[in-house]
């Protein structure tokens, strides 16, 4: 299937949560107006790139916890533009066939290099905007079944 040029349905003009929170990772999936309003941002709030990566590390920690309880199937709503430790990744550390469906509205994921290639991970979904929450749930039927 042919993807839609990206940069034609992409708003460089406004600043993106999910790309602006890219940005604080250090990843490659943003614009100057995110990276403009992640500088402002960062100077009301000095310690925001310490916020964000204690956040990742907390969700690092909860995935790594329900894994352990068996937890084998994953929704991550809101989930930001794909980055190092994505969800299944931790996930499948502990259980190989955790299956993940991810959910943001953020338009670029889908379309973007990374997302793509999320996209193409073995029991990872990504649900892009503008589906409903409840058809993102119902995405879990095309994921194989994990066990
Ligand atoms: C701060 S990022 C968090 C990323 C990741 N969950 C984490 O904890 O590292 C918040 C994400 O929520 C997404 N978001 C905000 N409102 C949303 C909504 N109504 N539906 C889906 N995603 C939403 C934003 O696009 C952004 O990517």
């Amino acid at each position: 299937m042919a993807l839609h040029d990206p940069a034609a349905e992409i708003d460089t003009t406004t600043p993106s949560v999910a790309r602006m929170y890219d940005y604080f990772l250090g990843g490659k999936d943003n614009f100057a107006v995110d990276r403009a309003a992640a500088d402002r941002i960062k100077a009301v709030v000095p310690d925001t790139y310490e916020l964000v990566w204690e956040n990742r590390r907390f969700l690092r920690r909860a995935i790594d916890h329900l894994a352990g309880l068996g937890i084998r199937q994953f929704v991550d709503i809101g989930a930001g533009l794909p980055t190092r430790g994505n969800v299944h990744e931790i996930a499948q550390r502990a259980i190989p066939g955790a299956r993940v469906v991810y959910v943001d509205n953020d338009h670029i994921h889908p379309r973007s290099v990374h997302g793509r290639q999320a996209v193409r991970e073995e029991h990872a979904a990504w649900v892009p905007p503008p589906r409903s929450f409840g058809s993102a749930l119902g995405a879990r039927t095309s994921l194989p079944r994990s066990g």
